[in-house]
């Protein structure tokens, strides 16, 4: 062990860690699985979906594992019955208000913790139309689960556009461009890296959106193309 080491017990294994390692890091080296949905390696942690939560020297408050940093000398439970029964209970509310049929990762967790589909019966659910703004991917808000790793992607973590942000409050919150203005009007560059950390169907590129609606090959070249207006011409193409 180094001085920049720590170590700690997790699931009764003693672990070493580095110093500012997250539990979710020192988890993770020692081959236990936590499960995670708001975390992603190419975006900041931000402890928003909880999902990871795990149980610290029993204290009074479950800890998110992607980002309380590892105590030396401390009794680390991912799995106990409490801990059991909080991620249980995240993604039985998930599901109440999100539909996740095109989540795997998260319909697999949910029958990992036995997850009750039916247990918030009347629960509000999320209602949106699906967005066909631009060429290149479409969004269906009723699938997102407000990670927030589309935004971060966008802004400081990778692509320093700020093309997304977030509007209204509460039940409403959801993803939208700045002022709702259409993505062909926003900064965006198209770059694709939101679809790419979207955990959800949220994000979808347009080809396979529209393979699912059934669209003739012809239409898929049509709806796919971006409009341009060429050069000495005023037409759009
Ligand atoms: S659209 Fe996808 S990546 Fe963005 S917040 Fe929703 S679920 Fe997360
Ligand atoms: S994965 Fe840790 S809070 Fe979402």
């Amino acid at each position: 062990m180094t001085d920049d080491s720590i170590t700690l017990t997790i699931d009764g294994k003693p672990v070493t860690a580095k110093k500012g390692a997250t539990l979710l890091e020192a988890a993770r080296e020692a081959g236990i699985d936590i499960p995670i949905i708001c975390y992603h390696e190419a975006t900041s942690p931000n402890g928003l979906c909880r999902i990871c939560v795990v149980d610290v020297d029993g204290g009074r408050v479950l800890q998110p594992a992607c980002v309380a940093e590892c105590g030396a000398d401390t009794q680390v439970e991912t799995r106990n019955e409490r801990v059991l029964r909080s991620r249980r209970t995240i993604l039985e509310m998930l599901n109440a208000s999100v539909n996740l049929e095109q989540a795997p990762e998260i319909q697999d967790m949910m029958t990992d913790y036995s997850a009750d589909d039916e247990r918030f019966p009347d629960a509000r659910r999320r209602e949106s139309e699906v967005i066909d703004d631009n060429p290149f991917y479409v969004r269906d808000y009723e699938q997102c689960v407000l990670c927030w790793r589309c935004v971060q992607v966008c802004a400081e973590d990778a692509q320093f556009t700020f093309a997304l942000t977030l509007k209204n409050r509460g039940h409403e919150t959801s993803v939208a461009t700045a002022f709702d203005i259409s993505m062909t009007d926003s900064p965006c560059v198209f770059c694709g890296q939101c679809v790419g950390v979207c955990p959800t169907g949220a994000l979808k590129p347009k080809v396979e959106w529209g393979m699912e609606q059934g669209w003739s090959s012809e239409e898929l070249r049509q709806q796919t193309r971006r409009k341009r207006k060429p050069l000495g011409d005023s037409e759009e193409t």
